[in-house]
C-alpha cells in the first residue's frame, strides 16, 4: 500500500510571552493507505499537536510533513487549505461545532466548504446521521444536544465527505460504551469498506484494540 501520511523529525514549540514550550521533539512516522492507527500516551505528550500538523491546522516548528508526497511546508497557506479539504477529515477534541446551525446545518455546511469533491461518496448526510443514530436529532442546535451527542455531530462532519485520511481526536472521550462501540464500529467499516486511511487519538484501550497499530508516545516524541 502506498504511503499516505508522512513526518521528519518533526518538532512543535508553542510559545507563551518569552517562554517556549515544547510539545513534539522530533516525530518522525510513516501512515500508509488503510491504516487504522491509534494514537496514545499521557496528558500533555503531544498527541493533539501531532494530530493538528498532521491535519495542516498548525505549522511545525522544525521538520516535514507529507500527505500523498506533497511537502505541506513548501506550500501556500491556501495550498494547505485546500490539501486540508480534500483529503482530510477531522474531529476536534473540542468539537467546534457552528452554534447557530443545526446538526444537519453543520453537516450541509461540511459539503458546502467541500468543494470540487473527488472520491465518489457512498454516504450522505442522512445516513451518516443514520449510522450515527442521530437522525431524531437533525435539527437540534449543538447546545440542545448532550456532549456525547454533539461528538457524534463532529464526527458525523469529518465523515460526510469521504475523505481519504480521518484524523480524530478522542473521538469516543464523551461517549458512553454503547456509543463508543456505534462510533468504533462506523470507523472499522469506513476502513474496511473504503480503505479510509484513521488516525485516532484515544485513551481507551478497547478502541486502541480495535486498531492495526498503536503509536504511544511520551514527551513529544513516539515511545514505541
Ligand atoms: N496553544 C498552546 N499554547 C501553548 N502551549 C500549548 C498549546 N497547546 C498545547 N500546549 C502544550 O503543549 C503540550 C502538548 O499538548 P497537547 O495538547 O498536544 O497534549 P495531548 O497529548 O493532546 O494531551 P491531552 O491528552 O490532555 O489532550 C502540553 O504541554 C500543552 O500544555
Ligand atoms: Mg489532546
Amino acid at each position: 500500500m502506498k504511503t499516505v501520511l508522512q513526518t521528519e523529525n518533526l518538532t512543535k514549540s508553542y510559545k507563551i510571552g518569552k517562554m517556549e514550550v515544547p510539545a513534539l521533539r522530533g516525530v518522525t512516522l510513516e501512515i500508509k493507505q488503510g491504516e487504522f492507527v491509534a494514537i496514545m500516551g499521557p496528558s500533555g505528550c503531544g498527541k493533539s499537536t501531532l494530530l493538528h500538523l498532521l491535519g495542516g491546522l498548525l505549522s511545525p516548528t522544525s521538520g516535514k510533513i507529507l500527505i500523498d508526497d506533497e511537502d505541506l511546508s513548501k506550500v501556500s497557506d491556501a495550498q494547505r487549505t485546500d490539501i486540508r479539504r480534500r483529503k482530510i477529515g477531522f474531529v476536534f477534541q473540542r468539537f467546534n461545532l457552528f452554534p447557530t446551525l443545526t446538526a444537519d446545518g453543520n453537516l450541509k455546511l461540511a459539503e458546502k466548504i467541500h468543494t470540487g469533491k473527488s472520491n465518489g461518496s457512498d454516504t450522505n448526510r442522512r445516513d451518516v446521521l443514520r449510522l450515527l443514530k442521530l437522525e431524531d436529532k437533525m435539527h437540534h442546535k449543538p447546545l440542545e444536544l448532550s456532549g456525547g451527542e454533539q461528538q457524534r455531530v463532529a464526527l458525523a462532519r469529518a465523515v460526510i465527505n469521504s475523505p481519504a485520511i480521518i484524523l480524530a481526536d478522542e473521538p469516543t472521550g464523551n461517549l458512553d460504551t454503547e456509543n463508543s462501540q456505534i462510533v468504533l464500529d462506523m470507523f472499522r467499516e469506513l476502513n474496511e469498506k473504503f480503505q479510509q486511511t484513521i488516525i485516532m487519538i484515544t485513551h481507551n484501550p478497547e478502541a486502541a484494540a480495535v486498531c492495526s497499530r498503536i503509536i504511544r508516545m511520551r514527551d513529544g516524541m513516539i515511545a514505541d
